[in-house]
């Protein structure tokens, strides 16, 4: 019997049966189980000799079987990790990281630059009233900027913004009075133009609104020379132009000097009229301000070199990649 299960347990090919075998030689129900069982029968002379040497076998047996066991056990480990192996060199699937699009990255820099000259950043809604967007800052009523070829009107009494200076109007009725009043508000706003390289019928403005006691032109003047110095860099040359606004008085266009190009408009501004003041609860005995507003693409067309507007809105991949760093 010794021989036969030796035989059969160095050879099992498998776990499975090597378990299978264990059942049969040494199980309860298994052969050296079975003579062991049988050995009441026996003389008492024969026993003690008969039974150590069952035990023998079976303590043999045991250590064989669990010998093969554990060399089935590493071997099938081995196998498992072979097939698991990892190969650390193949390429990795990579996840495209998007990128801040520039009209973004453009409007951060630019709340940057006034967040460190003292302004806070201030918001309105995109939907707004004839009265904020025109009459409290005395359009007039017959003004061709109300005109429903200009506007995007839903009734007579609500537009599309036209542009950021509203916000002006609901920032000064929120202070109720107070002072200093120092804020710029980037949003959409929405004009009725064809969409060509340099016209869109949304676009971005930034506003800028400053009022307290004695605030002058000059401040306006130094505020904005800083800003474009920090934008466009230091030493940009920058002139004021008389123009004309409701809303200011006096008014003026300010431009930037470009080597390429000569001067170019970069934005509106002025000193905020009395009337604007003085419909919003503030004295225009007392306080002064002033305002400007600028058109956002337009000042990073001229800093990256951009020929047409439309790149802004057309989301493609191509034109919006080269923003990932600036
Ligand atoms: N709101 C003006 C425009 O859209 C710009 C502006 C703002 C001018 C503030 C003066 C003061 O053209």
């Amino acid at each position: 019997l010794k021989e036969e299960a030796t035989e059969a347990i160095e050879t099992v090919a498998d776990l499975e049966s090597l378990r299978e075998l264990k059942v049969k030689y040494l199980g309860k129900k298994g052969e050296l189980t079975g003579i062991l069982r049988g050995m009441g029968k026996l003389s008492p002379e024969e026993r003690p000799v008969i039974g150590s040497l069952a035990n023998d076998i079976r303590g043999q047996l045991e250590e064989l079987i669990s010998e093969r066991e554990a060399s089935f056990e590493e071997k099938a480990l081995s196998e498992k990790l072979h097939l698991e192996k990892i190969d650390v060199t193949l390429p990795g699937i990579t996840h495209p990281v998007g990128s801040v699009h520039p009209l973004n990255l453009i409007i951060e820099q630019i709340e940057d630059i006034f967040v460190g000259m003292g302004f806070e950043v201030a918001e309105g809604p995109e939907i707004e009233t004839d009265y904020y967007n025109f009459e409290a800052l005395n359009f007039l009523k017959d003004h061709p900027a109300r005109d429903m070829q200009d506007s995007f009107y839903f009734t007579p009494e609500m537009l599309l913004r036209t542009h950021t200076s509203p916000v002006q109007v609901r920032t000064l009725e929120a202070k109720e009075g107070y002072v200093p009043v120092r804020i710029i508000c980037p949003g959409k706003v929405y004009r009725r133009d064809d969409d060509d390289a340099t016209h869109s019928h949304q676009f971005t403005q930034i506003e800028g609104l400053v009022v307290d006691r004695g605030v002058s032109m000059s401040e306006l003047n130094g505020v904005l020379l800083s800003f474009i110095e920090k934008i466009f860099g230091e030493g940009t040359e920058m002139r004021l132009r008389p123009s004309y606004f409701p809303f200011t008085e006096p008014s003026v266009e300010v431009d930037i000097y470009d080597p390429e190009r000569g001067w170019i408009e970069i934005l509106g501004a002025g000193m905020v009229h009395p009337r604007v003041l003085e419909k919003a609860g503030y004295n225009p005995e007392r306080y002064t301000g002033f305002a400007f507003g600028m058109g956002v693409e337009r000042i990073a067309m001229l800093k990256y070199g951009i020929e047409d507007i439309r790149h802004f809105y057309n989301n493609d991949l191509r034109f919006l990649r080269q923003f990932r760093s600036v």
